[in-house]
């Protein structure tokens, strides 16, 4: 396995996974699949501000992604960001987030970057038990400020600093 910055070949896979979570879990608060140009324009994006965005790939094919943005758009929360990564249902359990989470964060932390953030579905005990392993913290809990799939989610902010 590899992990390097996502190019555009990469595009559909990382489409499709996204949308299996967006139409099967709550891990994504969006109701509606999006298309390879929206992954497109994502990218580019990405690419523009220098924030990374990076597949883990076996050959031709790609196992999962991770990427970082900007936590709030206002001048005082530059240094923060929030992550999101995201694997294949077939390749759970392999080690692949946390290959893709620990360059994620170097990549954040060599540009400058002080807190990592992850907003979690509150049921996501996957996605808590990697970020404990990875050394966030649990720091905050919105009650019933998600809505998805006829109930109300709870979002659970996770988060470490970048020594
Ligand atoms: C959460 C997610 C990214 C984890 O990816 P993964 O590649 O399976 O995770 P890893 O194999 O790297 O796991 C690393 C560690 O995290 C913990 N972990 C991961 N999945 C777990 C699970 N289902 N139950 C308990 N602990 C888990 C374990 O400590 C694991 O180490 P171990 O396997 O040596 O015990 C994956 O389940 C996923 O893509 N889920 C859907 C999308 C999502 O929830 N993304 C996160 C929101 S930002």
């Amino acid at each position: 396995m590899l992990i390097r910055d996502v190019v555009e070949a990469d595009l559909p896979a990382i489409t499709d996974i996204r949308n299996d979570a967006i139409l099967t879990t709550t891990s994504l608060w969006t109701y509606y699949p999006s298309d390879v140009a929206n992954r497109a324009a994502f990218l580019a994006d990405q690419r523009a501000k220098g924030y990374a965005f990076l597949a883990a790939v076996e050959g031709d094919t790609v196992l999962g992604y991770a990427s970082f943005g900007d936590f709030r758009p206002h001048d005082g929360y530059r240094l923060t960001v929030e992550h999101s990564v995201y694997v294949h249902k077939d390749h759970h359990r392999k080690g692949i987030a946390r290959a893709l989470m620990l360059p994620l964060m170097d990549r954040a932390r060599n540009i400058g970057k002080h807190v990592m953030i992850g907003a979690l579905d509150a049921t996501n005990e996957a996605s808590i038990a990697l970020h404990e392993k990875l050394g966030f913290a649990v720091t905050g809990r919105l009650p019933e400020v998600g809505f998805k799939f006829d109930r109300f989610l709870d979002l659970v902010f996770v988060q470490k600093v970048l020594k």
